[in-house]
């Protein structure tokens, strides 16, 4: 007997697939199976991953550098998902900017940035992507929030606002489009052993006053489970929510953060 994989013969969009994360739920993601468009800024970074991903034997893996600021760029991305594959099964909203600020010096400039990537640009990925999904009557989206969104972080405050506007763009887009049966569900991971962590702890150490070091500190020392999260074990999620064995799901966000945060 052959063992198919749980995401056998199926199409994913996966953003921000250059980075930590995202490299990852690529490689588990052909690991079951999976047919993948990969997209991120960073269009030479985004080439190695998937020369890396065709070097292991993944056969059908293609990949199509975005700024997802842009809705016209956004809108093109899933048009291209359409144009190589027919159809699209499964979005993985994914890429994320952040940036470590104290209340006193966060502008308007990093308010645009992190709410024109990881709000804007996460949300006019799944309205081009469900679009198609409707169409067929199917298809699950998955966005990368973060505890952060279900918590106060004093400096992150901006990031933590986008990732609470993740959490709500899931429930509403699950209500919206669960008669046509497109679910939509999110991840929240609490700290992934991942770039964006490691800058996140570069600028915690470089911040001036003891007042703001108190406030914030991405150590694992916190994580009831001991340890940040591997990457793959947020991919072990993001499969099962990609899958059927998730089903009867749609709205939720489910916390992979070792225990971080439990509500
Ligand atoms: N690392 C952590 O501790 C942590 C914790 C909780 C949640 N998350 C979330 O996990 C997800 C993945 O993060 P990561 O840790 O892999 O970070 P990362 O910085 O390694 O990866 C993010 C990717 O997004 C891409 N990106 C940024 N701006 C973009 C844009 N305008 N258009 C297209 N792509 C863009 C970047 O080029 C990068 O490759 C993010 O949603 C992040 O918020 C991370």
């Amino acid at each position: 007997m052959t063992n198919m994989g749980k995401l056998e013969g199926q199409v994913a969009l996966i953003t921000g697939a250059a980075g930590g994360l995202g490299q990852s739920l690529a490689e588990g993601f052909v690991r079951e199976g999976c047919r993948l468009l990969l997209s991120d800024l960073d269009a030479p970074r985004l080439s190695r991953v998937i020369d890396h991903l065709r070097s292991q034997g993944a056969a059908v893996v293609r990949g199509a550098p975005a700024d997802l600021r842009s809705c016209d760029q956004t809108t093109a991305l899933v048009e291209r998902v359409i144009q190589e594959y027919g159809h699209i099964n499964i979005l993985v909203n994914n890429a994320a900017v952040s940036s470590m600020r104290s209340l006193w010096d966060l502008t308007e400039r990093d308010w645009d940035e992190i709410l024109d990537v990881n709000v804007k640009g996460l949300f006019f990925t799944l309205q081009s992507a469900a679009r198609h999904m409707v169409e067929r009557g199917s298809g699950s989206i998955i966005n990368i929030a973060s505890v952060a969104g279900r918590v106060g972080r004093p400096t992150l405050l901006h990031y933590a606002a986008s990732k609470a506007a993740v959490i709500s763009i899931t429930r509403s887009a699950a209500l919206a489009l669960a008669k046509q049966r497109v679910r939509v569900n999110a991840i929240a991971p609490g700290m992934i052993d991942t770039e964006m962590l490691h800058d996140l702890q570069s600028a915690w150490n470089n911040m001036s006053t003891a007042e703001d070091k108190s406030a914030h500190n991405p150590s694992p020392d916190k994580v009831p489970l001991g340890r940040v999260a591997k990457p793959q074990d947020i991919v072990a999620t993001a499969v099962y929510l990609a899958s059927r064995d998730s089903e009867y799901m749609t709205g939720q966000t489910l916390n992979v953060c070792g225990g971080l945060v439990m509500s």
